[in-house]
């Protein structure tokens, strides 16, 4: 029988996280706090962590996506300094700009390594999941660790029918395959084949989509392009049907409402809180805390 000793943490939930950051207080049988978080009319950030002072080390739960939310951030690792936390530990579920981590074109700032300088300010411990790029993780003079969603994904669809898990490109097939462990299911990825100047085909590289129920897995969400034009290809193959799961559903300019038209079911995790962010990494970010 494991025993788990009691942590003195205590959870703080920003404005962007309030459901995962709860999640995770229950996860570790920790208090949780809730941020209060307000715009000055100027538009100007206020937060307060209405608390005597604390002598525990603090877990800061907030994106760092969009930008506002990122000020929010930076003030609550500092409220909780001010208050006198043991230790800070920095959770940022979803880590905005880690697409960034060069620069691409001369000119460009290398925008991940600087939301890394700011987020370290007052912080030794970082905790991001699925990042895009992992090499920014090594930018971090403290600790700093990527947790993986595949788990709770894999665990969400277990029993759920599916056939076949697929990645839409090559780089994420890892993802793919740690899904598909969880549930049972074979798993491949998409390839791109261009058969003229126009046409392009989309098919899985070795297993045959036919009479499947599709599940295609990706870290990302933005505008939704990739996904749906897997799934399009996927329906044309023969797949009986075909759902949409990533990490990080930030769903812009209505993607969501386009994908519902291609799949039979879009979700996510809840490092993003929308509508469709089902599925909790708490505790894929607990064991990481632990
Ligand atoms: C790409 O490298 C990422 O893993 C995602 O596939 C991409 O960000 C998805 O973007 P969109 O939804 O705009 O196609």
């Amino acid at each position: 029988m494991v025993v788990l000793i009691p942590l003195t943490m205590i959870v703080i939930g920003g404005s962007t996280s309030k459901m995962l950051a709860q999640d995770l207080a229950k996860e570790l049988g920790c208090k949780y706090m809730q941020a209060h978080t307000s715009r000055f009319p100027d538009g100007e950030c206020y937060v307060r962590i209405e608390s005597e002072d604390i002598d525990e080390e603090v877990v800061v739960v907030q994106n760092s996506h969009p930008d506002s939310s990122l000020v929010e951030l930076l003030l609550l690792q500092d409220a909780a300094v001010g208050l006198g936390a043991r230790k800070v530990t920095t959770v940022v579920p979803y880590f905005g700009y880690a697409r960034q981590d060069e620069r691409f074109k001369k000119g460009e700032a290398l925008s991940a390594k600087v939301m890394v300088r700011l987020m370290e300010l007052s912080s030794k411990k970082f905790i991001t999941v699925d990042v895009h790029k992992p090499i920014v993780l090594d930018w971090f003079n403290g600790e700093a660790h990527d947790v993986h969603a595949a788990p709770c994904i894999g665990q969400f669809f277990k029993g759920h029918g599916i056939d076949l898990v697929l990645a839409p490109d090559e780089g994420a097939l890892q993802r793919a395959g740690e899904v598909a462990k969880v549930i049972g299911a074979e798993f491949d990825h998409l390839e791109k084949t261009r058969l003229s100047g126009e046409v392009v085909r989309m098919a899985p590289k070795n297993v045959d989509a036919k009479d499947k129920n599709a599940l295609i897995v990706d870290d990302i969400i933005s505008t939704g392009g990739t996904i749906e034009a897997a799934a399009n290809q996927l329906k044309i193959l023969g797949a009986k049907s075909v759902t949409a799961v990533c990490t990080h559903g930030l769903f812009a300019k209505g993607a969501l409402d386009r994908l519902r038209k291609c799949c039979n079911a879009v979700y996510s995790t809840n490092t993003i809180e929308n509508e469709v962010s089902v599925i909790s990494v708490a505790p894929q970010i607990a064991k990481a805390l632990r």
